[in-house]
């Protein structure tokens, strides 16, 4: 695993991660996964299909059963491109039990890995890639900011009321770092970027700048 070049990038919604590590991916000519759109891939089909979220098992056999393509363009599910439909409200309301599912984990973990040995490395984000799946990564980012700014990020994106999105996040992220599966926190060794009031230019030449150095 230390032979490749692998940027880990966790932290929690809104933080900016996908924005940056597609950036930087680009700037350093490596390929970039998003773990969450694999998390959220799952919880999308489940919910085509009618399975509880609850249900523990199936939802197990089914992330490992699924084809599942996360690419730089969008992503399809067995074969039919769910992009948009990973990003609905109902699909981020119901991620939560399937992303503490270790089960699913140990399937979505054992695909990232693999995607990153087939490519030599990459920018890979999500919450738990410097904890959990790359705990060796060449470079380990933690990205934050307030909770504000997380949230007037996201209207910025997408609209919606300030106040009920900050309050989305807020139940978010407990779910994320209370979990007993992989809790969504700073890896041992994880350089913390606060982005709170910086541009995307800014953190991006100040990662750069810590990849010189390390
Ligand atoms: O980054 P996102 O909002 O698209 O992620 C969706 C959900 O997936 C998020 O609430 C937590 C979960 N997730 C995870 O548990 N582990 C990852 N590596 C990535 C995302």
């Amino acid at each position: 695993m230390s032979s490749l070049r692998v940027i880990a990038i966790d932290g929690p919604a809104g933080a900016g991660k996908s924005t940056v590590a597609r950036a930087l991916a680009q700037r350093l000519g490596l390929e970039y996964l998003d773990t969450g759109a694999m998390y959220r891939a799952v919880t999308f089909a489940a919910l085509r299909r009618g399975i509880a979220l609850d249900d523990t098992a199936a939802v197990a056999d089914l992330a490992a059963s699924i084809d599942l393509v996360v690419g730089d363009d969008g992503v399809v599910v067995d074969g039919v491109d769910a992009t948009a439909a990973i990003r609905t409200p109902e699909v981020t309301r119901s991620v939560a039990p399937v992303a503490s599912n270790s089960a699913v984990r140990a399937e979505l973990v054992t695909r990232q890995r693999q995607w990153a040995r087939l490519r030599g490395g990459g920018v890979l984000e999500g919450r738990d890639i410097g904890t959990v799946v790359f705990p060796d990564a060449s470079l380990k980012l933690y990205l934050t900011a307030s909770p504000r700014t997380r949230a007037e990020r996201r209207v910025a994106e997408a609209g919606g009321d300030v106040d009920e999105i900050e309050a989305a996040i807020a139940t978010r992220d407990l779910a994320d770092s209370t979990r007993a599966d992989s809790p969504l926190r700073e890896a041992d060794g994880s350089v913390v970027v606060d982005t709170t009031g910086m541009s995307i230019v800014e953190v991006l030449d100040h990662i750069e700048a810590l990849l010189r150095t390390t």
